[in-house]
C-alpha cells in the first residue's frame, strides 16, 4: 500500500492509501484504494447555550463558522445561534433556507453550493447545517458536490435529523420518478443530537420522527423496543420530555437517542458506501419510497405503514409468530403512526415500487424482515407477486379494526400546508 507522510492530508477526518496491482500475464493493472473517514457523534443538551463551549472551541481553529440553516428553526433559534458565536468571538455567515419536501431538488443544492462558493470555502473547513431531515438530505449533497468533498457538521433539530438522516453517509434529493434518488455518501465529520430543539417541533413531526427509532427498535434492538413500548406515549405527548421537568423522563429520552444512533450507526455507519446490502435500517423503507410522495405522506408514517406491511410479511413467511407481527403494528398505531394506507391498495404501483428498490440495490431486493423476534432480522431476496398481493390483503385485514382505521394522525404533509 502506498502511504503518504499525514503531514500532506487534506483534512483530518479522511485517510486512504492505494496500490498499483500489476497484471503479468497481460501487462495491465489495477488500481486498488481505500478510503477512511472518522466521524464523531455526541449526544448534547444546549448546544448553543452560550456557557457550552464545545462548538466554538471546534471552530475555532478555522477562524469562523459557515453555515447553512432550516428557515423555521432560524425563525425560532436565529438569534440564539448568531448570539452564541458572538459571545466566543467568532465571526459567522448564515444561509437560510426553506428546506421541506417539495423543495427537496437539485435547485436547492445548486442555491447552497453557490453560497460555499461565495464565501470561499475551502477542502478542509467544515461547514455547519443546522435543520431537518430534508436540509441534511440538501445541505450534504452540497458539500459533497463542492470542491467534490466538503466535510460538514450536523445539528440535527427534528428526531429524523438528529437520529437518522442527519449522520447518515446518504446524502441525496428527490428526482427522476423516486425519492431521493440523486445523491453521494457522504457522512458528516461530527453530529450533535440536542433534544432540546424538539421542544418546538410540531406534534406531527415530531410524532412522524418517532417512527425511525421504531425501526431500530424492531430490527436490530430489543432494549430499545421495550423502552419505547413503556414510554413511547410519555416521549410524543411531552415532545422527548423538554415540555416537563423530569429528569428521569429525560433521561429516557437521552437513552433512547443514543441507542438510536449506536444501532444505526453501528450499520449504516460502518457501511458508508452501501458496498453491502445487509442494511437493518432498510426496515419500511423497501416498498414505501414508491408510495410515499404520490400519497403525500410525511415520510414517517410512509415508513411505519411499510414496517406494518414488513411484519405482516415476515409473519406470512413464518419469520416471526403472529404476537410479533401484532405488537409491531399496535406499538406503531398507539403512537399515533400510520399502518395502513389506500394508497397500498394499488396493486400496480406497489410492484412498480418493488422494481425500483430491487434496480437501486442491484439487482436482489434484500428487504429486511424481523426474523426469530423482535430486534432481530434477515433479508428476503425476493418476493413474488402472490406474496406481496396475499401480504397486502392480510394487513388491510388486520389493521381495518385498529384506532383510525390503522391510519396515521397528521400523517399527510398537507394537513401541516407542506404539500
Ligand atoms: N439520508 C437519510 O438516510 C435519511 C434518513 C431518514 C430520513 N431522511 C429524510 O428526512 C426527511 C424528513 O425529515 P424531517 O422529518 O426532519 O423533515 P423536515 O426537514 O421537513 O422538518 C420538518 C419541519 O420541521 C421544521 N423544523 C425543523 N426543526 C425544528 C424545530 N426544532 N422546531 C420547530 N420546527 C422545526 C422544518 O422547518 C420543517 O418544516 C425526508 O426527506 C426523508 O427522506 C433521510
Amino acid at each position: 500500500m502506498h502511504q503518504v507522510d499525514s503531514r500532506y492530508r487534506t483534512s483530518k477526518w479522511y485517510g486512504g492509501s492505494g496500490e498499483i496491482v500489476p497484471h503479468p500475464a497481460d501487462g495491465a493493472f489495477s488500481v486498488r484504494a481505500q478510503f477512511t473517514i472518522e466521524s464523531d457523534v455526541r449526544v448534547m443538551h444546549g448546544v448553543f447555550e452560550p456557557h457550552n463551549a464545545f462548538l466554538a472551541d471546534y471552530y475555532r481553529e478555522y477562524g469562523r463558522c459557515v453555515m447553512v440553516v432550516d428557515q423555521t428553526v432560524d425563525e425560532l433559534y436565529g438569534e440564539g445561534i448568531r448570539g452564541y458565536f458572538d459571545a466566543h468571538g467568532l465571526p459567522h455567515r448564515s444561509l437560510v433556507v426553506r428546506a421541506w419536501e417539495v423543495d427537496k431538488h437539485q435547485p436547492l443544492v445548486d442555491r447552497i453550493m453557490h453560497f460555499f462558493a461565495e464565501q470561499r470555502v475551502s477542502r478542509h473547513e467544515p461547514v455547519l447545517i443546522v435543520g431537518g431531515g430534508v436540509l441534511a438530505d440538501v445541505g450534504g449533497l452540497a458539500a459533497a458536490l463542492s470542491h467534490r468533498r466538503t466535510p460538514y457538521v450536523m445539528i440535527g433539530t427534528t428526531i429524523i435529523s438528529a437520529i437518522d438522516a442527519g449522520p447518515s453517509p446518504r446524502t441525496c434529493v428527490n428526482g427522476h420518478r423516486f425519492k431521493n434518488r440523486l445523491g453521494a455518501f457522504h457522512m458528516p465529520v461530527l453530529t450533535i443530537a440536542d433534544h432540546s430543539f424538539f421542544r418546538t417541533l410540531h406534534p406531527a413531526h415530531l410524532r412522524h420522527g418517532m417512527a425511525e427509532i421504531l425501526k431500530m427498535a424492531f430490527i436490530d434492538d430489543h432494549a430499545l423496543y421495550t423502552l419505547l413500548a413503556a414510554h413511547g406515549e410519555r416521549l410524543v405527548e411531552t415532545r422527548f420530555g423538554t415540555l416537563v421537568d423530569d429528569p428521569a423522563l429525560t433521561a429516557v429520552a437521552d437513552t433512547v437517542l443514543y441507542r438510536a444512533l449506536r444501532s444505526y450507526l453501528g450499520h449504516e455507519g460502518t457501511n458508508p458506501w452501501e458496498v453491502h446490502q445487509a442494511r437493518p435500517h432498510a426496515f419500511g423503507h423497501t416498498w414505501s419510497p414508491g408510495y410515499e410522495l404520490p400519497a403525500g405522506l410525511l415520510h414517517g408514517h410512509a415508513v411505519s405503514s411499510g414496517m406494518a406491511l414488513g411484519a405482516t410479511m415476515a409473519a406470512e413467511m413464518g419469520w416471526i409468530d403472529g404476537g410479533e407481527r401484532d405488537a409491531i403494528i399496535e406499538l406503531c398505531s398507539r403512537l399515533g403512526l400510520a399502518v395502513h394506507h389506500p394508497v397500498l391498495g394499488d396493486f400496480d404501483l406497489m410492484l412498480d415500487a418493488q422494481a425500483m428498490m430491487i434496480e437501486k440495490r442491484g439487482g436482489t431486493l434484500w428487504a429486511p424482515l424481523p426474523k426469530g423476534a423482535i430486534g432481530a432480522c434477515d433479508y428476503a431476496e425476493r418476493v413474488e407477486p402472490s406474496l406481496l398481493k396475499a401480504t397486502l390483503a392480510t394487513q388491510k385485514r388486520l389493521t381495518a379494526g385498529l384506532p383510525r382505521e390503522g391510519l396515521g394522525i397528521q400523517m399527510h404533509r398537507s394537513d401541516l400546508g407542506m404539500g
